[in-house]
């Protein structure tokens, strides 16, 4: 089947699509920003915090934590390589995270600035 198409209401349609496009994808541009960053999403980390956090994990988190290189194990937390790729672990719902006391957790304290090491040892696994 041939549709004809006149011109001029070829243009028309050009002209009322092109704007709302345009609008678009300005939005989309805009709006970019304010959205969560993407499962696994790469942070900037500071390097040498990073290295004091992950002795921090290695002295306190590995009773229930595994390794990434571990078998999976139902009785056990999940690796932190898997933790960081799940959606929304960024370092604001890390530094929430350590805010805040979590079953079954309960029973480790961190001072604050080893929190905050655990954090950029956190963000320094997501995948760069
Ligand atoms: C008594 C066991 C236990 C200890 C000790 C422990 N954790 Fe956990 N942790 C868990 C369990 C259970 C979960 C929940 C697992 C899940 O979210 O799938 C968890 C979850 C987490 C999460 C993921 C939170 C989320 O919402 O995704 C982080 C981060 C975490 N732990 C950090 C730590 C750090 C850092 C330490 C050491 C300072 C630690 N944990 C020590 C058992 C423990």
């Amino acid at each position: 089947m041939e549709v004809a198409v006149n011109p001029q209401s070829l243009a028309v349609l050009n002209a009322l699509a092109t704007p709302h496009l345009r609008a678009a994808a300005l939005a989309a541009v805009l709006l970019a920003p304010a959205l969560p960053a993407p499962a696994g999403g790469a942070e900037a980390f500071d390097t040498a915090a990073a290295g004091r956090g992950r002795q921090v994990v290695e002295d306190w988190c590995r009773g229930c934590h595994l390794r990434a290189r571990d078998r999976p194990d139902a009785d056990m937390a999940l690796p932190y390589e898997r933790i960081v790729l799940r959606p929304g672990r960024d370092r604001a719902y890390f530094e929430r995270f350590f805010r805040e006391d979590h079953f079954p957790m309960t029973t480790y304290r961190l001072f604050e600035n080893e929190k905050a090491d655990v954090v950029e040892y956190l963000l320094s696994l997501k995948p760069q």
